[in-house]
Protein backbone atom coordinates (compact mmCIF):
# COMPACT_ATOMS: atom_id res chain seq x y z
CA UNK A 1 0.00 0.00 0.00
CA UNK A 2 1.49 2.90 -1.17
CA UNK A 3 1.54 6.10 2.37
CA UNK A 4 -1.17 8.43 1.71
CA UNK A 5 -0.93 12.36 2.43
CA UNK A 6 1.67 14.14 3.82
CA UNK A 7 3.21 10.24 4.24
CA UNK A 8 3.44 9.93 0.63
CA UNK A 9 5.58 13.25 0.36
CA UNK A 10 7.58 12.59 3.19
CA UNK A 11 8.18 8.72 1.54
CA UNK A 12 9.63 10.37 -1.85
CA UNK A 13 11.32 13.40 0.14
CA UNK A 14 13.38 10.63 1.94
CA UNK A 15 13.59 8.03 -1.13
CA UNK A 16 15.64 11.03 -2.95
CA UNK A 17 17.06 12.87 -0.62
CA UNK A 18 20.79 13.60 -1.54
CA UNK A 19 19.84 13.80 -4.77
CA UNK A 20 17.06 16.55 -3.72
CA UNK A 21 19.81 18.18 -1.81
CA UNK A 22 22.23 18.59 -4.19
CA UNK A 23 19.15 20.33 -6.40
CA UNK A 24 18.91 22.77 -3.86
CA UNK A 25 22.39 23.39 -3.90
CA UNK A 26 22.12 24.03 -7.95
CA UNK A 27 19.48 26.20 -7.12
CA UNK A 28 21.18 28.69 -4.84
CA UNK A 29 24.32 28.84 -7.04
CA UNK A 30 22.20 29.35 -10.33
CA UNK A 31 20.31 32.50 -8.55
CA UNK A 32 23.37 34.32 -7.75
CA UNK A 33 24.07 37.50 -9.47
CA UNK A 34 26.13 40.39 -9.28
CA UNK A 35 22.99 42.44 -9.24
CA UNK A 36 22.10 42.47 -5.49
CA UNK A 37 18.56 42.57 -5.95
CA UNK A 38 18.47 39.59 -8.15
CA UNK A 39 19.63 37.24 -5.30
CA UNK A 40 17.73 39.00 -2.47
CA UNK A 41 14.36 38.41 -4.00
CA UNK A 42 15.33 35.02 -5.36
CA UNK A 43 16.33 34.46 -1.96
CA UNK A 44 12.94 35.24 -0.45
CA UNK A 45 10.98 33.01 -2.27
CA UNK A 46 13.12 30.04 -2.16
CA UNK A 47 13.58 30.14 1.58
CA UNK A 48 10.39 30.11 1.85
CA UNK A 49 10.10 27.01 1.07
CA UNK A 50 7.38 25.30 -1.20
CA UNK A 51 7.21 21.39 -1.32
CA UNK A 52 9.65 21.17 -4.27
CA UNK A 53 7.34 18.49 -5.32
CA UNK A 54 8.37 19.03 -9.74
CA UNK A 55 11.87 18.41 -8.82
CA UNK A 56 11.23 15.32 -6.86
CA UNK A 57 9.26 14.24 -10.01
CA UNK A 58 11.85 14.33 -11.87
CA UNK A 59 14.68 12.77 -9.93
CA UNK A 60 12.13 9.76 -8.98
CA UNK A 61 10.97 9.88 -12.52
CA UNK A 62 14.63 8.89 -13.51
CA UNK A 63 15.39 6.96 -10.93
CA UNK A 64 12.23 5.28 -11.74
CA UNK A 65 13.58 4.78 -15.14
CA UNK A 66 16.88 3.29 -14.16
CA UNK A 67 19.13 6.62 -14.52
CA UNK A 68 22.18 5.96 -12.24
CA UNK A 69 21.93 7.59 -8.27
CA UNK A 70 25.55 9.07 -8.29
CA UNK A 71 24.67 10.48 -12.15
CA UNK A 72 23.99 14.73 -11.77
CA UNK A 73 22.16 14.91 -15.35
CA UNK A 74 18.41 14.72 -13.31
CA UNK A 75 19.41 16.92 -10.42
CA UNK A 76 20.61 19.47 -13.30
CA UNK A 77 16.91 19.10 -14.60
CA UNK A 78 15.46 19.07 -11.45
CA UNK A 79 16.79 22.45 -10.87
CA UNK A 80 16.29 23.78 -13.84
CA UNK A 81 11.97 22.54 -13.75
CA UNK A 82 11.79 24.03 -10.35
CA UNK A 83 13.35 27.41 -11.75
CA UNK A 84 10.67 27.16 -14.19
CA UNK A 85 8.11 27.03 -11.74
CA UNK A 86 9.31 29.49 -9.50
CA UNK A 87 9.35 32.00 -12.40
CA UNK A 88 5.85 31.36 -13.41
CA UNK A 89 4.52 32.06 -9.34
CA UNK A 90 6.96 35.41 -9.25
CA UNK A 91 4.92 36.52 -12.59
CA UNK A 92 1.22 34.71 -11.17
CA UNK A 93 1.11 36.33 -8.36
CA UNK A 94 1.77 39.76 -10.12
CA UNK A 95 -0.59 39.53 -12.29
CA UNK A 96 -3.14 37.53 -9.55
CA UNK A 97 -2.50 40.44 -7.34
CA UNK A 98 -1.70 38.03 -4.41
CA UNK A 99 -0.07 39.11 -0.96
CA UNK A 100 0.43 35.59 0.31
CA UNK A 101 3.11 33.08 -1.08
CA UNK A 102 4.72 30.04 1.03
CA UNK A 103 3.11 31.21 4.09
CA UNK A 104 5.46 34.72 3.57
CA UNK A 105 4.61 38.06 2.23
CA UNK A 106 4.72 37.57 -1.32
CA UNK A 107 7.81 38.90 -3.30
CA UNK A 108 5.58 41.68 -5.49
CA UNK A 109 4.05 42.92 -2.13
CA UNK A 110 7.64 42.88 -0.79
CA UNK A 111 10.17 44.35 -3.49
CA UNK A 112 6.77 45.67 -6.11
CA UNK A 113 5.76 44.33 -9.53
CA UNK A 114 8.82 45.23 -11.76
CA UNK A 115 11.51 43.67 -9.38
CA UNK A 116 9.37 40.25 -9.45
CA UNK A 117 8.46 40.18 -13.11
CA UNK A 118 12.16 40.79 -14.22
CA UNK A 119 13.46 38.95 -11.66
CA UNK A 120 10.76 36.10 -12.93
CA UNK A 121 12.62 36.78 -16.49
CA UNK A 122 15.75 36.27 -14.94
CA UNK A 123 15.47 32.43 -13.20
CA UNK A 124 13.50 31.38 -16.89
CA UNK A 125 16.87 32.66 -18.39
CA UNK A 126 18.72 30.79 -15.93
CA UNK A 127 16.69 27.47 -16.76
CA UNK A 128 17.81 27.65 -20.26
CA UNK A 129 21.11 28.16 -19.56
CA UNK A 130 20.38 24.85 -17.46
CA UNK A 131 19.25 23.16 -20.44
CA UNK A 132 21.55 24.27 -22.74
CA UNK A 133 24.45 22.71 -20.52
CA UNK A 134 22.42 19.25 -20.03
CA UNK A 135 23.36 19.02 -24.41
CA UNK A 136 20.23 17.74 -24.94
CA UNK A 137 18.01 18.93 -27.97
CA UNK A 138 15.09 16.70 -27.00
CA UNK A 139 15.29 18.07 -22.89
CA UNK A 140 15.81 21.31 -24.48
CA UNK A 141 12.33 20.74 -26.59
CA UNK A 142 10.56 19.32 -24.04
CA UNK A 143 10.97 21.97 -21.24
CA UNK A 144 10.88 25.17 -24.16
CA UNK A 145 7.55 23.83 -24.99
CA UNK A 146 6.19 23.41 -21.45
CA UNK A 147 7.18 27.17 -20.69
CA UNK A 148 5.53 28.32 -24.01
CA UNK A 149 1.88 25.90 -22.78
CA UNK A 150 2.66 27.87 -19.68
CA UNK A 151 2.58 31.29 -20.78
CA UNK A 152 -0.50 30.54 -23.02
CA UNK A 153 -2.32 28.83 -20.41
CA UNK A 154 -1.71 31.86 -17.96
CA UNK A 155 -3.11 33.89 -21.15
CA UNK A 156 -5.90 32.01 -22.05
CA UNK A 157 -7.15 32.05 -18.18
CA UNK A 158 -6.73 35.81 -18.70
CA UNK A 159 -8.89 36.05 -21.48
CA UNK A 160 -11.74 33.38 -19.74
CA UNK A 161 -11.62 35.63 -16.13
CA UNK A 162 -14.53 37.29 -15.34
CA UNK A 163 -16.85 35.31 -17.79
CA UNK A 164 -19.29 33.10 -16.53
CA UNK A 165 -20.08 32.03 -19.88
CA UNK A 166 -16.90 30.19 -19.75
CA UNK A 167 -16.91 26.42 -20.64
CA UNK A 168 -15.39 23.26 -18.90
CA UNK A 169 -13.65 22.75 -21.52
CA UNK A 170 -12.09 25.71 -21.67
CA UNK A 171 -11.43 25.79 -17.76
CA UNK A 172 -9.12 22.36 -18.63
CA UNK A 173 -7.22 23.79 -21.20
CA UNK A 174 -6.51 26.93 -18.81
CA UNK A 175 -5.05 23.54 -16.38
CA UNK A 176 -3.81 21.85 -18.33
CA UNK A 177 -1.57 24.40 -19.67
CA UNK A 178 -0.66 26.35 -16.99
CA UNK A 179 -0.04 23.29 -14.39
CA UNK A 180 -0.15 20.08 -16.42
CA UNK A 181 2.10 20.58 -18.62
CA UNK A 182 5.03 21.31 -16.61
CA UNK A 183 4.58 17.99 -14.41
CA UNK A 184 3.90 16.47 -17.51
CA UNK A 185 7.45 17.64 -18.57
CA UNK A 186 9.19 17.39 -15.18
CA UNK A 187 8.26 13.67 -15.65
CA UNK A 188 8.93 12.90 -19.08
CA UNK A 189 12.56 14.05 -19.19
CA UNK A 190 13.31 11.49 -16.43
CA UNK A 191 12.87 8.64 -18.92
CA UNK A 192 14.92 10.94 -21.59
CA UNK A 193 17.93 11.14 -19.33
CA UNK A 194 17.63 7.08 -18.90
CA UNK A 195 17.37 6.56 -22.45
CA UNK A 196 14.34 4.75 -22.46
CA UNK A 197 12.15 4.24 -24.91
CA UNK A 198 9.23 6.54 -26.48
CA UNK A 199 6.82 4.28 -24.65
CA UNK A 200 7.90 5.16 -21.53
CA UNK A 201 8.59 9.03 -22.16
CA UNK A 202 4.60 8.76 -23.18
CA UNK A 203 3.98 6.88 -19.46
CA UNK A 204 5.88 9.02 -17.48
CA UNK A 205 4.03 12.33 -19.43
CA UNK A 206 0.53 10.61 -18.91
CA UNK A 207 1.01 10.12 -15.11
CA UNK A 208 2.39 14.00 -14.74
CA UNK A 209 -0.15 15.50 -17.40
CA UNK A 210 -2.92 13.60 -14.81
CA UNK A 211 -1.24 14.38 -11.66
CA UNK A 212 -1.03 18.35 -12.55
CA UNK A 213 -4.86 18.53 -13.70
CA UNK A 214 -5.74 16.78 -10.25
CA UNK A 215 -3.40 18.96 -8.09
CA UNK A 216 -4.70 22.31 -9.73
CA UNK A 217 -8.34 20.95 -9.31
CA UNK A 218 -7.76 20.41 -5.63
CA UNK A 219 -5.80 23.86 -5.75
CA UNK A 220 -8.94 25.42 -7.01
CA UNK A 221 -11.07 24.21 -4.38
CA UNK A 222 -8.57 24.58 -1.93
CA UNK A 223 -8.67 28.45 -2.55
CA UNK A 224 -12.44 28.27 -0.90
CA UNK A 225 -11.59 25.58 1.58
CA UNK A 226 -8.12 25.49 3.10
CA UNK A 227 -7.20 26.80 6.30
CA UNK A 228 -4.95 29.55 5.42
CA UNK A 229 -2.02 29.47 7.58
CA UNK A 230 -1.10 25.99 5.83
CA UNK A 231 -1.94 26.81 2.19
CA UNK A 232 0.71 29.59 2.81
CA UNK A 233 -1.83 31.64 0.23
CA UNK A 234 -4.65 34.03 0.75
CA UNK A 235 -8.06 32.20 0.23
CA UNK A 236 -10.48 33.74 -1.49
CA UNK A 237 -7.55 35.22 -4.25
CA UNK A 238 -9.45 33.12 -7.12
CA UNK A 239 -12.76 34.69 -5.96
CA UNK A 240 -11.55 38.19 -5.87
CA UNK A 241 -10.03 37.64 -9.15
CA UNK A 242 -13.20 36.43 -10.73
CA UNK A 243 -11.62 33.33 -11.85
CA UNK A 244 -13.90 30.66 -13.72
CA UNK A 245 -12.59 27.79 -11.76
CA UNK A 246 -14.30 24.35 -11.42
CA UNK A 247 -16.30 25.33 -8.27
CA UNK A 248 -17.74 28.21 -9.77
CA UNK A 249 -18.83 26.64 -13.04
CA UNK A 250 -20.63 23.32 -10.71
CA UNK A 251 -21.84 26.40 -8.48
CA UNK A 252 -23.12 28.56 -11.75
CA UNK A 253 -24.30 25.68 -13.34
CA UNK A 254 -26.56 24.16 -10.07
CA UNK A 255 -27.19 27.62 -9.16
CA UNK A 256 -31.46 29.07 -9.59
CA UNK A 257 -31.50 32.64 -11.19
CA UNK A 258 -30.69 34.51 -8.41
CA UNK A 259 -27.31 32.65 -7.55
CA UNK A 260 -26.54 33.15 -11.04
CA UNK A 261 -27.26 37.10 -10.74
CA UNK A 262 -25.01 36.60 -7.64
CA UNK A 263 -22.10 35.15 -9.46
CA UNK A 264 -22.57 37.41 -12.20
CA UNK A 265 -22.11 40.38 -10.10
CA UNK A 266 -19.48 39.38 -8.22
CA UNK A 267 -17.25 37.39 -10.62
CA UNK A 268 -17.98 39.23 -14.13
CA UNK A 269 -19.03 43.26 -12.56
CA UNK A 270 -16.19 42.62 -9.67
CA UNK A 271 -18.75 44.09 -7.05
CA UNK A 272 -18.14 42.52 -4.02
CA UNK A 273 -18.77 43.22 -0.33
CA UNK A 274 -17.66 41.73 3.12
CA UNK A 275 -20.16 39.19 2.89
CA UNK A 276 -19.53 37.61 -0.62
CA UNK A 277 -16.90 35.55 0.03
CA UNK A 278 -18.87 33.62 2.55
CA UNK A 279 -22.12 33.49 0.44
CA UNK A 280 -19.92 31.81 -2.38
CA UNK A 281 -18.69 29.27 -0.30
CA UNK A 282 -22.23 28.77 1.08
CA UNK A 283 -23.41 28.24 -2.47
CA UNK A 284 -20.89 25.86 -3.32
CA UNK A 285 -21.91 23.70 -0.25
CA UNK A 286 -25.25 23.52 -0.77
CA UNK A 287 -24.66 22.42 -4.29
CA UNK A 288 -21.42 20.03 -3.22
CA UNK A 289 -19.40 21.97 -6.01
CA UNK A 290 -16.73 21.66 -3.71
CA UNK A 291 -16.75 17.77 -3.38
CA UNK A 292 -17.18 17.03 -7.20
CA UNK A 293 -14.23 19.21 -7.82
CA UNK A 294 -12.41 16.55 -5.89
CA UNK A 295 -13.85 13.80 -6.91
CA UNK A 296 -12.75 14.84 -10.02
CA UNK A 297 -9.06 15.06 -9.10
CA UNK A 298 -9.54 11.63 -7.77
CA UNK A 299 -10.64 10.47 -11.48
CA UNK A 300 -7.51 12.34 -12.83
CA UNK A 301 -5.42 10.69 -10.59
CA UNK A 302 -6.34 7.01 -11.08
CA UNK A 303 -4.96 7.97 -14.32
CA UNK A 304 -2.24 8.95 -13.33
CA UNK A 305 -1.75 5.60 -11.39
CA UNK A 306 -2.42 3.33 -14.74
CA UNK A 307 -0.07 5.17 -16.45
CA UNK A 308 2.64 3.81 -13.88
CA UNK A 309 1.41 0.15 -14.76
CA UNK A 310 4.10 0.30 -17.36
CA UNK A 311 6.63 0.25 -15.08
CA UNK A 312 8.16 -2.33 -12.96
CA UNK A 313 6.85 -2.51 -8.84
CA UNK A 314 9.76 -1.15 -6.23
CA UNK A 315 10.38 1.77 -4.14
CA UNK A 316 10.10 4.25 -7.20
CA UNK A 317 6.83 3.01 -8.64
CA UNK A 318 5.10 3.14 -4.55
CA UNK A 319 6.85 6.63 -3.82
CA UNK A 320 5.27 7.89 -7.06
CA UNK A 321 1.97 6.40 -6.49
CA UNK A 322 1.87 8.11 -2.81
CA UNK A 323 2.12 11.41 -4.65
CA UNK A 324 -0.87 10.94 -6.43
CA UNK A 325 -2.68 10.56 -2.77
CA UNK A 326 -1.16 13.95 -1.39
CA UNK A 327 -2.03 15.76 -4.52
CA UNK A 328 -5.52 14.84 -4.34
CA UNK A 329 -5.65 14.93 -0.86
CA UNK A 330 -3.56 17.75 0.64
CA UNK A 331 -4.10 20.73 2.55
CA UNK A 332 -1.11 23.07 1.19
C1 LIG B 1 1.55 26.42 -6.83
O1 LIG B 1 2.25 25.22 -6.87
C2 LIG B 1 1.07 26.75 -8.20
C3 LIG B 1 0.04 25.83 -8.69
C4 LIG B 1 0.19 25.12 -9.75
C5 LIG B 1 -1.22 25.74 -7.99
P1 LIG B 1 2.76 24.48 -5.56
O2 LIG B 1 1.61 24.29 -4.63
O3 LIG B 1 3.49 23.26 -5.98
O4 LIG B 1 3.75 25.55 -4.95
P2 LIG B 1 5.00 25.37 -3.97
O5 LIG B 1 6.18 25.22 -4.85
O6 LIG B 1 4.77 24.17 -3.10
O7 LIG B 1 5.03 26.65 -3.19
C1 LIG C 1 -1.28 28.26 -10.97
O1 LIG C 1 -2.43 28.95 -10.80
C2 LIG C 1 -0.20 29.19 -11.39
C3 LIG C 1 0.81 28.67 -12.28
C4 LIG C 1 0.94 27.45 -12.62
C5 LIG C 1 1.74 29.65 -12.82
P1 LIG C 1 -2.89 29.64 -9.47
O2 LIG C 1 -2.97 31.10 -9.68
O3 LIG C 1 -4.11 28.94 -8.98
O4 LIG C 1 -1.70 29.32 -8.47
P2 LIG C 1 -1.66 29.89 -7.01
O5 LIG C 1 -2.95 29.49 -6.34
O6 LIG C 1 -1.50 31.36 -7.12
O7 LIG C 1 -0.49 29.17 -6.39
MG1 LIG D 1 -2.18 32.65 -8.52
MG1 LIG E 1 -4.59 28.73 -6.91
Amino acid sequence: MPAAGEDALDALNALVRPDLEACNRLIVERMQSPVALIPQLAAHIVAAGGKRLRPLLTLAAARLCGYPAGGRRHVALAACVEFIHTATLLHDDVVDESALRRGQASANALFGNKASVLVGDFLFARAFQLMVEDGSLKVLAILSAAAATIAEGEVLQLVTQNDTATTEAQYLRVIEGKTAALFAAATRVGAVVAERPETEEAALDAYGRNLGIAFQLVDDALDYAAEQERLGKTVGDDFREGKITLPVLLAFARGDAEEREFWRRTLEAREQGAADLAQAQALMRRHRALEDTLARARAYGEAALSALAAFPDGAERRALAGIVAFCVDRAR
